[in-house]
């Protein structure tokens, strides 16, 4: 399957992604998570596409479009992908088309995870992540270490992400509104909007229904 994961940030996003890809057997492809790769390897592209998160903003479509590209060109992906955080605006929207249109294959499904902004903000300002593992991923409130600051899965060390200080995170959902929200409307055709309320569980049994693999 080939689905696409929408949403603010801090709706979930990756939280649900992983769990979608693993029941799926599918490559989980973050353009967020591969910028933060690249910065820890102190890359120029990592460099580059610093200056921009820390600012809440996107980073330039050339760059991301590149990223993706090379990564969708990878073998594993041949047995389906899900994208989250990408397209994020309508050139990358036009940009994943065309890559798709190439490689002769189409989107199955677009996701669509809507939360209130008051939600979002304190998901965002209690996550903690892994600093070992990207899929491991907490909440001081709702899902909660047993040692605070040490990951349960692999005792690793717990940090907060630098771009989910306030003033970036209202940056962030700024952008979201004014530019990834209409990507939406160019899936119209294909997208599904679940509520991200509620338990990890809840939210993940919509998505699974919404795309056909429900119990
Ligand atoms: P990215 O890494 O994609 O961040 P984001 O879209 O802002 O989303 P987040 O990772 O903040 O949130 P999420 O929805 O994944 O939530 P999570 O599951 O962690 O992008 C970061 C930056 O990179 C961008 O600002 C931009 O600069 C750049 N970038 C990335 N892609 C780009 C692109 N395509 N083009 C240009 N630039 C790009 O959950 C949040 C918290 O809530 C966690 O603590 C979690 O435990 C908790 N939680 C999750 N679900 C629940 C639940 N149901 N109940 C209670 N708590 C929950
Ligand atoms: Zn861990």
């Amino acid at each position: 399957m080939r689905i696409l994961l929408i949403g603010p940030p801090g709706a979930g996003k990756g939280t649900q992604a992983v769990r979608l890809a693993a029941y799926l057997s599918i490559q989980h492809i973050s353009t967020g998570d591969l910028f933060r790769e690249h910065i820890d390897r102190g890359t120029d592209l990592g460099q580059n596409a610093h200056t921009h998160i820390h600012a809440g903003l996107l980073v330039p479509d050339e760059v991301t479009i590149g990223v993706i590209k090379e990564r969708l060109a990878r073998p594993d992906t041949e047995r389906g992908f899900l994208l989250d955080g990408f397209p994020r605006n309508l050139a990358q929207a036009q940009a994943l088309d065309g890559i798709l249109a190439d490689s002769e294959s189409r989107l199955d499904a677009v996701l669509d995870l809507e939360i209130p902004e008051v939600q979002v903000v304190r998901r965002i300002a209690g996550r903690r992540l892994c600093r070992q593992h990207r899929e491991h991923i907490f909440h001081v409130d709702y899902s909660a270490p047993e040692v605070a600051g040490v990951c349960d899965f692999c005792g690793g060390e717990l940090y907060q992400r630098e771009d989910d200080r306030e003033a970036t995170v209202r940056k962030r959902l700024e952008v979201y509104r004014t530019e990834t929200a209409p990507v939406v409307d160019h899936y119209q055709a294909l997208v599904t909007t679940i509520s991200a309320h509620g338990q990890v569980q809840e939210v993940l049994d919509r998505a699974l229904d919404a795309i056909g693999q429900g119990q």
